[in-house]
């Protein structure tokens, strides 16, 4: 297992329509998201099998959902990981919004899949 040296950072990549966490300037992960109006919706989250099991998902999904807040948005969780961490901090129910089929008709067209 490697060992974490400093503290993890995450910054949000627009152009990739992403957040990313970095540990000591390297990718350790990331959480996709696509925006639909002012609903961020969250499809994907990977962290990096070197630096899986540390909690960095979690760093990662935390920072990212109050980014979402800062910018007065709200969530919709596709994505497992980021439905499963919803069930467990009640704190973010205020902003979330139900995933419909709808949604994730509208997401596949953006993915192109
Ligand atoms: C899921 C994943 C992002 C977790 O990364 P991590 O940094 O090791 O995660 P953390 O240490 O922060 O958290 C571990 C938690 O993730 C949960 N988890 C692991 N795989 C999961 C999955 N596929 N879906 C939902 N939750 C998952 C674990 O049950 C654990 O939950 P707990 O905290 O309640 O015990 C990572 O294992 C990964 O990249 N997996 C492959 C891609 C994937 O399946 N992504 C999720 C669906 S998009």
């Amino acid at each position: 297992m490697s060992e974490q040296t400093s503290t993890p950072v995450v910054r949000r990549v627009d152009a990739r329509h992403r957040y990313e966490i970095l540990v000591d300037e390297q990718r350790a992960g990331l959480t996709a998201y696509r925006d639909r109006e002012d609903r961020r919706v969250f499809f994907h989250t990977e962290v990096d099998d070197a630096y899986a099991g540390q909690g960095l998902a979690s760093i990662l999904v935390t920072q990212a959902l109050d980014d979402v807040r800062a910018a007065g948005m709200r969530i919709v969780p596709v994505c497992p990981y980021v439905a499963k961490f919803l069930k467990k901090h009640e704190e973010y129910a205020d902003i979330t919004d139900p995933v419909t089929p709808e949604v994730l008709s509208w997401l596949d067209a953006q993915l192109g899949r």
